[in-house]
């Protein structure tokens, strides 16, 4: 379902996320590469990294250092990684970028391999999120970090409600404008419904073999940032 889902929507993938999150998904990610602060001549996986945003935002902040490092941008959908690529060969920070297909819960990356790992949008997708985590801790080194962007539910009700009504509403209405099919999007309303709240998400990393989890809401909760270190 997941691989079906994400092959609708790839070709408009970037500009439907634009519209739907409102353009918030820009600085939430700035916020997530900050916040991991990726360093110069080290190397990046970017899990479920589709079209290589966050791998594209950690280049910038390496190559703003004055140095380079490299990132593998990981997914298991071929078109979202083309996409990614041909985003990567535009962009002024594409070099060192390299894309690999396959899937998150069984990464084909050596174990210790990477000294930083994020993911932006992707563990909700995953049949087994504890096993996808447990395989990034498995591919970073000791004392590497990770970094995790997801949705989430805002803390104030009235707030959940009417982010209920937005996400049942109006994302399937403009997933139908996008790829014809009301039912692409609501099944992104109702995977951020079923997604565990911060402090549960919190205890999922801790015990995938992270340490020092912490975590940081954003735009009144409706995304949030979870960071931790590999012991
Ligand atoms: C919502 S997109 C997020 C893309 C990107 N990280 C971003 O923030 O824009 C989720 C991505 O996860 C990928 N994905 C879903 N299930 C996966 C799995 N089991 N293994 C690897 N990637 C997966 C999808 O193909 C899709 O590209």
């Amino acid at each position: 379902m997941v691989k079906e889902h994400f092959e609708a929507v790839a070709r408009h993938y970037d500009l439907a996320n634009n519209i739907m999150s409102l353009g918030l998904h820009r600085p939430w990610k700035k916020l997530a590469v900050q916040i991991l602060d990726p360093r110069p001549g080290q190397r990046l996986a970017d899990i479920c990294g589709g079209t290589a945003d966050l791998a594209l935002l950690a280049q910038r902040h390496r190559a703003a250092q004055g140095q380079s490092g490299t990132a593998v941008v990981y997914d298991l959908n071929r078109t979202m990684l083309e996409l990614g690529r041909a985003k990567a060969r535009r962009s002024a920070h594409g070099g060192g970028i390299s894309f690999v297909q396959g899937d998150a819960q069984n990464l084909a990356l050596a174990d210790g391999s990477v000294d930083e790992v994020m993911v932006g949008f992707g563990v909700r997708n995953l049949a087994d999120m504890a096993q996808g985590f447990r395989e990034m801790a498995r591919v970073l080194r000791p004392g590497g970090r990770l970094v995790c962007l997801e949705f989430s539910q805002p803390s104030a009700a009235w707030f959940a409600w009417l982010y209920d009504l937005y996400s049942c509403l109006l994302m399937p209405l403009v997933g139908r404008v996008f790829t014809g099919s009301w039912s692409t999007y609501s099944y992104l309303a109702g995977s951020i419904r079923r997604f565990p709240a911060p402090d549960e998400l919190g205890r999922v990393i801790r015990e995938a073999g992270f340490s020092r989890v912490g975590w940081r809401r954003l735009s009144g909760g409706i995304a949030t940032i979870h960071w931790a270190r590999k012991p």
